[in-house]
């Protein structure tokens, strides 16, 4: 009689976890506001909602100003043409992200540039940066991926060293602190994402946050049509684009904030309290610890598993198994950018991959990045943040479906199941 639930055996867990996102009357009533106001979009320009949110969003991240914007994409974006990135540029971009940390830079038709991870925190590797600067490189756009920050000691000295920007992809850690400093506020300027997945969200929103008054003012009227800023002390003129965050949006992101240091300190608790239950377990590792993240604000709680020690029985079929005992969580949950199938470069779209150039940069085939390949193919797995939002019995019931999934992991050898096959494929070519 099979033990697992994904070979027909009952699953450890039958309850869904509490949904995301958390909304309370907090949320309603701001929304309430905006309705009833009738200041529905993001233009007189900030809005009230818009721009209170994003003065209390910067200094909450220990940065000077802050401005809302429509995606997180767009906040790179914005940012990046606020350092002044020129077409044919060279920026640095970790190899192991999501798609939307790279196509900014192709849209300002820059150059990405992949840099390998650390595969012991899966964020951009500071030891492979100096090799990737040519004459051409102008900035490095590092991902705090996951549950950790790229080494922002080294990247800050390497790009005084060298004369580089530094524009920081916050994507996954809002309220995270690095050395006592918000994300966000170490490079010239952070980008935010306020999509459904991430620590806050209004379902689709973004923001930059920096300490320069002048980058602020070049991200204003880039996401404002070129009007000028607010401020217009460096007067700069340029084309711009309606990026503006709607008042709706931006009404449900107030409350979030306010609830995000009490949710954080739940999470690092419960991470703590699981890490306890699965140290030292054959076939499971975790990121190294990092001592300079003072607060942890995790998109994911990010684990590793070793098929080699687990009788080679892939991870495709261990999360499809954990899957199916009731635990959400995801294997090829991203993949080295340059593989994705979301990556179709196509070099007469991009002309900077052309010029001075024999032939086009072949982008798709002209990496090999070891760490991020295996992170993506072999080893890493993804537990959304909120699952750690929950009770210790929550957190119990993740451990509890881990350990029943490795001591029968011989179930799942050459096991044929749904699941499995949707594990092997990346997110983009699933079905649901
Ligand atoms: C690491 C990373 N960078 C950038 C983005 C882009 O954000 P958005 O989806 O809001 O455009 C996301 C999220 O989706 C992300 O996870």
């Amino acid at each position: 009689m099979a033990k697992l639930a994904i070979a027909g055996g009952e699953p450890v867990r039958k309850k869904p976890f509490d949904p995301w996102p958390v909304y309370t009357e907090a949320e309603r009533s701001a929304l309430d506001d905006v309705l009833t106001n009738r200041n529905w979009g993001g233009q007189p320009f900030p809005g009230k909602h818009g721009d209170a949110f994003a003065k209390t969003f910067a200094e909450f991240h220990t940065a000077k100003y802050g401005q809302c914007v429509n995606t997180g994409t767009v906040a790179i974006q914005a940012a990046l043409k606020a350092v002044g990135i020129q077409p044919g540029d060279e920026v640095l971009v970790p190899a192991y992200t999501w798609e939307g940390t790279v196509g900014p830079v192709l849209l300002v038709n820059a150059v990405p540039v992949f840099v390998d991870v650390d595969p012991e925190t899966y964020c951009m590797d500071a030891k492979l940066i100096e090799q990737a600067i040519t004459p051409k490189t102008r900035a490095i756009l590092p991902v705090h991926l996951g549950m950790r920050f790229a080494d922002l000691d080294a990247i800050m000295s390497i790009a005084q060293k060298h004369n580089l920007k530094v524009v920081e992809d916050c994507a996954h850690v809002h309220g995270g602190m690095w050395r006592g400093k918000g994300a966000g506020s170490i490079g010239d300027l952070g980008a935010f994402s306020f999509q459904s997945s991430k620590l806050i969200t209004c379902g689709e929103g973004g923001c930059v946050i920096t300490g320069n008054l002048e980058y602020f003012e070049r991200v204003q009227s880039y996401i404002n049509t070129g009007r000028a800023s607010v401020t217009d002390k460096f007067k700069h003129r340029m084309i711009g684009f309606n990026y503006r965050l709607g008042e709706f949006q931006a009404a449900v992101l107030g409350p979030q904030l306010e609830r995000l240091p009490a949710q954080a300190k739940i999470r690092q608790a419960n991470f703590d309290y699981f890490e306890s239950r699965l140290r030292n377990t054959r076939g499971l590792g975790f990121l190294r610890p990092e001592p300079r993240i003072t607060r942890t604000a995790p998109y994911s709680y990010v684990l590793k598993y070793f098929a080699g020690q687990m009788k080679d029985i892939p991870r495709a079929a261990f999360v499809a198994a954990l899957q199916l005992e009731g635990i959400p969580c995801d294997g090829l949950f991203y993949e080295p950018v340059y593989r994705s199938s979301l990556f179709p470069v196509n070099p007469a779209e991009y002309p900077a991959l052309s010029w001075g150039r024999e032939k086009p940069l072949d982008l798709r085939n002209m990496y090999r990045c070891p760490a991020s390949e295996c992170a993506a193919y072999h080893e890493a797995v993804w537990f959304p943040h909120y699952l750690f939002l929950g009770s210790k019995e929550d957190i119990d019931s993740i451990a509890d479906a881990i350990f029943k999934t490795l001591e029968n992991i011989e179930e799942l050898r050459s096991l044929d199941h749904p699941a499995i096959r949707s594990q092997q494929l990346s997110r983009a070519d699933r079905e649901s």
